[in-house]
């Protein structure tokens, strides 16, 4: 029987940042934290890397963010608060996420741009480790499981896999997007050569509809990639233009084009669809909620 291959040992989630968008909130909390019904989106990004396979999230903050990480340590007062009163179901919420996933964290000192996050993961691996996951946590891909795919694409096609989504072209130009071509023998129509890709372009400018969806697999070239390219978008180091760069240097790079569900909770808007839907499918929350909304939705 053929084992089916997990993701690299390492999984990076890049949490450095500001989360402008979501201010005021995020003046004193960490957007990663923010519950979506009631689990932060990291909790939820770290379950996905476990599930695929990794050992070990390596989370980038920055200074001030340290609540991040914290959300992973044992609470033991909490813990015995709970255990003492008989709050079973609560205590179980509470230790998931100490127990998902051994959790570091590395420190990204100046917001230098995503390129620069997971360049400040390098220190930190093996000699062995011949590739990493990032997974941005402003991305939620669901149904999870896309990682899985994309482990099996890099263990039968080598190089470095991203995950795409379909994208119309009046929303392109947010996106790290991919010029791609069709792969004469992949059984899986969802998964495409890439033969380059370009951060954030004008929707004129874009070479596809498919863009980035916040998970990577890449082979730890990236690392010197990264160190060789300058400024890019919005002046700073993109991650993109080091894969760009790679793909121009002859590294096989491939997309699964995910057709399930993506939420960007990096935005209010985004956040709340995803709060609404996750909530939908809860025995607890959905049928009340559904019931609300359908007389709301008549006002
Ligand atoms: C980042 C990446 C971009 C990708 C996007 C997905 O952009 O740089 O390539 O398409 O995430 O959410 P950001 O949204 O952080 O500006």
């Amino acid at each position: 029987m053929t084992q089916t291959p997990s993701i690299p040992r390492t999984a990076v989630v890049p949490a450095a940042g500001l989360g402008t968008r979501f201010l005021p909130a995020t003046k004193t909390v960490p957007k990663e934290l923010l519950p979506v019904v009631d689990t932060p989106g990291i909790e939820l990004v770290a379950e996905e890397a476990a599930e695929g396979g990794a050992e070990r999230l390596c989370i980038i903050t920055s200074p001030g963010k340290d609540g991040v990480v914290a959300h992973f340590v044992e609470d033991l007062v909490l813990e015995g608060t709970l255990e003492k009163r008989g709050k079973q179901a609560m205590l179980d919420k509470v230790r998931r996420a100490p127990n998902l996933i051994k959790v570091e964290a590395v420190v990204q000192d100046k917001p230098l741009g995503l390129g620069h996050a997971v360049a400040c993961v390098e220190p930190y691996l093996d000699d062995d480790e011949d590739a990493i996951s990032v997974l941005l946590p402003d991305d939620l891909v669901l149904p999870i499981g896309v990682l899985t795919t994309m482990a099996k694409v890099r263990a039968k096609r080598g190089g470095s896999v991203l995950c795409a989504i379909e994208v119309p072209k009046d929303r392109i130009s947010a996106y790290g997007v991919f010029d791609v071509e069709v792969v004469p023998d992949a059984t899986n129509p969802d998964v495409l050569k890439v033969n380059g890709m370009v951060e954030k372009p004008k929707a004129e400018d874009a070479p596809s509809n498919y863009a980035a969806a916040g998970r990577y697999l890449l082979d730890r070239a990236v690392f010197d990639a990264i160190r060789r390219v300058g400024k890019g978008a919005g002046g700073e180091i993109q991650l993109t233009d080091a894969i760009a760069l790679m793909i121009a240097e002859g590294h096989p790079v491939h997309v699964v084009v995910h057709r399930g569900t993506r939420h960007d909770l990096g935005n209010p808007g985004g956040y709340l669809k995803a709060a609404v839907d996750l909530a939908l499918d809860r025995d607890d929350y959905g049928p009340d909620l559904r019931a609300w909304l359908e007389k709301r939705l008549t006002r």
